[in-house]
């Protein structure tokens, strides 16, 4: 029997495939190695097919109806991923598929895992405002468990875009306003999706998305231009990124946005120069969804022929449905307009991740019903998703302590669309909505409560009703009750993806339904739920008390009982500012001090100031608030002036000075005073979370560095000079305790 060419490679590869399982035969071949030797088995078509990812269904996007070809593309080894494919029965059999395929390579199974497979945990935003690192991971933790149990290798998450527009639906799935906590989160986050080591099977490959700028969106506007000078990118939208690298994240997604005029898919700038280039970075990077496509729509290629050109030669190593990679790399090759080397190196960098995935060894291996069945229904995630959804939850306010509600409480009335609501609460980007999961607000109090007190629930209004038929009702139930509980707030779609909204205010007539329950005189706590930050004046105003629970996921409810009750003592900080009206944004705590200051609010002629509104958020970054209070004293400085090779100690005492057991999140900004570019008045360089036992005290201490100093010049260069430094701790960005000067010599 004569072999040919490619049969002969083939035989050779699986003989070395052989000797690599069985190293008393030989030596154990890096996976270097192993890609190095697949690699020169493969045709163009073959390579290029690691390059094309397909949608198995239509669930985050549009797809062209293309079931019927599929199957062959994947059968002829044109197919490197599946995104939209998940549970074990569906990844087996497309498996098989890719296993039938010349090589045999095993296919790379994706989804959007953002906040929970099957458990719902909350939205990320919500997850920031807990600032609780370990929380987050752990969240993180159990999404990717649950998602390797079902067959899949990589999670579509985290979203590290810096968002300080809350017009934005988008904001909903990152970790709010800041760059120094949403770095320490991509990192807690990566860390949490991909475990100890990416290949073990309670792990996913995560994906450090939109590369970049993606939540500067103009106007707020999904999918829009983005566009900001060189400072600002480096500065405040690419640290989330490096942060993500450095903690190993397995992939980047590109984004729908141009920067600067050049779309993210097509920047080579971004992707060559700075990711691949100056980090180093290894893993490989995923269009997102058409992008390549998108780029002749954008104005910057001319057909998807050269789309496909401009991506390749950018860096962008994956093509997510835009078939553009499919239909015409092989050729730009032959025409010798692209080099084959490009196109190597991206399949080298996807077939490496599927090497230390382990799916060369065991294609299955993510694909096991037993675990599927056991991981899926392990009680413990629902705990872990009910403590993290109380963490998130953040106390505005709160008039002659209504809250907690006092155990004597005899009618509480539940009003407002959201009371018994299930689907809401899950928030949106779920891969499985299960509501018979979910507690809504009324199970969660209801289980929670004393049983001989009652609860007298009226919807009062749907989210987005014009009419108020349902407010007599609601007013009623109101008059019969000691208190008040309004759960208001946005449905479960109006956040996410393609979710921008020029008014943020609470939806439909749900403010007017609070002023006319709130007219009967009765304490009125108001619970709002929401992917975004809300503009709700006359809650702000009028209401006794204002929990922000964003959505909270499955848990909602047994969570808000906790904190409603006062079980659990509400820590949680907002990650983002709360604007007062659409026309400050975008708005975020870290302003410039411009040349024209407002020093006093009665003097704002020719000064940089609203005529109608003052600058200031209606709730600033990090603001949040407790049923104890917390004081800070004895601030200290272990020295005044540093060498920049030195560091210095800021330490200080926090006390609880209130009756119950509570957490306190104190956080430290840095202003440099005088620099080469003007440096914004307030910067979060350091946090710490601590808890406090009433009359408790804890002597807390930062160090201060070079590192928190530093900032980039105007030629871009990370660096700290030498000047006076403002030191400001903080119970919240606009609530700063004390100031300490350090110099830099
Ligand atoms: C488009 C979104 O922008 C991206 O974040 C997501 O991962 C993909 N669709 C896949 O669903």
């Amino acid at each position: 029997m004569k072999l040919s060419i490619y049969q002969r490679r083939l035989l050779i590869y699986l003989v070395a495939l052989g000797f690599s399982c069985f190293p008393a035969f030989g030596q154990k071949k890096t996976i270097n190695q192993r890609v190095d030797s697949l690699l020169k088995l493969m045709t163009i078509e073959e390579k290029v097919g690691q390059l094309n990812q397909y949608s198995g269904r239509e669930v985050t996007g549009p797809v062209t109806s293309r079931q019927t070809y599929l199957l062959n593309d994947i059968k002829a080894g044109r197919v490197g991923s599946m995104l939209n494919v998940h549970g074990v029965k569906d990844t087996r059999e497309i498996q098989a598929v890719a296993l039938q395929s010349r090589l045999k390579i095993p296919l790379l199974f994706s989804m959007d895992v953002i906040h929970g497979y099957k458990t719902v945990f909350p939205i990320p935003l919500a997850e920031a405002a807990s600032w609780d690192l370990e929380a987050i991971r752990t969240s993180a933790h159990i999404a990717a468990k649950e998602a390797a149990a079902v067959g899949l290798h990589w999670t579509f998450a985290p979203m590290v875009d810096v968002g300080r527009d809350a017009r934005w639906g988008r904001l909903m799935e990152g970790a709010g306003e800041d760059t120094y906590l949403g770095s320490l989160i991509a990192r807690a986050r990566v860390l949490g999706f991909q475990g100890e080591k990416l290949g073990g099977t309670d792990a996913v490959m995560a994906c450090a998305k939109h590369f970049a700028g993606y939540g500067a969106a103009i106007a707020g506007r999904d999918y829009n231009a983005v566009d900001m000078s060189n400072q600002l990118l480096w500065e405040a939208y690419l640290p989330p990124f490096k942060a993500a690298a450095d903690a190993g994240v397995a992939t980047f997604m590109n984004s729908f946005n141009t920067l600067n005029g050049i779309p993210a898919t097509g920047n080579s700038y971004l992707q060559r120069d700075i990711l691949k280039g100056k980090w180093g970075y290894k893993g490989f990077v995923v269009s997102d969804w058409g992008s390549i496509g998108e780029m002749v729509p954008w104005g910057y290629a001319k057909d998807e022929k050269d789309a496909a050109f401009k991506a390749i030669i950018a860096g962008s190593d994956m093509d997510m449905e835009a078939e553009a990679y499919k239909k015409n790399l092989a050729t730009l090759v032959k025409e010798k307009k692209v080099d084959i080397k490009l196109i190597d190196d991206a399949v080298r960098r996807i077939l490496y991740k599927k090497f230390e995935l382990g799916l060369f060894d065991d294609p299955y291996r993510f694909s096991n019903a037993g675990r599927e069945q056991k991981v899926l229904n392990d009680p413990q995630h629902k705990l872990v998703a009910r403590d993290v959804a109380q963490k998130s939850i953040v106390l505005l306010k709160n008039e002659k302590q209504v809250l907690p509600l006092s155990g004597a409480v005899k009618t509480i009335a539940l009003i407002g669309p959201l009371g018994k609501s299930k689907r809401d609460l899950e928030g949106s980007w779920i891969p499985l909505s299960d509501t018979s999961l979910v507690t809504s607000v009324y199970e969660g109090l209801r289980s929670k409560i004393n049983p001989s007190s009652q609860i007298i629930h009226a919807k009062g209004c749907d989210i987005t009703d014009n009419g108020q038929a349902g407010f007599a009702e609601a007013i009623a139930a109101a008059k019969q009750a000691d208190v008040v509980v309004m759960a208001l707030g946005e449905s479960y779609d109006m956040s996410g993806e393609a979710k921008s909204r020029t008014d943020i205010h609470l939806p439909g007539k749900q403010e007017e339904l609070f002023e006319a329950v709130q007219a009967t005189g009765k304490p009125v706590v108001v619970v709002l739920m929401a992917g975004r930050p809300l503009i709700f004046p006359k809650i702000t105003e009028k209401a006794s008390a204002i929990v922000y629970a964003w959505w909270l996921g499955a848990e909602a409810g047994n969570a808000l009982a906790n904190v409603l009750t006062g079980e659990y003592n509400p820590a949680g900080k907002l990650p983002i500012s709360f604007p007062r009206s659409v026309g400050q944004i975008p708005i975020s705590y870290s302003m410039y001090n411009t040349g024209r200051p407002v020093k006093n609010p009665k003097d704002i002629k020719y000064k940089s100031a609203y005529i109608d509104s003052p600058n200031s958020p209606q709730y600033g970054f990090g603001f949040g608030l407790s049923y104890t209070t917390f004081s800070y004293s004895n601030p200290k400085i272990s020295k005044t002036t540093i060498r920049s090779t030195e560091s210095a100690e800021l330490s200080f005492t926090i006390s609880n000075t209130g009756n119950v057991a509570g957490e306190e999140v104190a956080q430290l900004y840095i202003q440099d005073e005088i620099a080469s570019v003007a440096r914004p008045l307030k910067e979060l360089k350091d946090f710490i979370k601590v808890a406090l036992k009433p009359g408790e005290s804890k002597e807390i201490h930062f160090n201060i560095n070079r590192e928190k100093l530093a900032f980039y010049n105007s030629i871009l260069q990370w660096t700290a000079e030498p000047g006076n430094f403002k030191l400001m701790v903080g119970a919240s960005s606009d609530d700063i305790k004390f100031i300490q000067k350090l110099e830099l010599k």
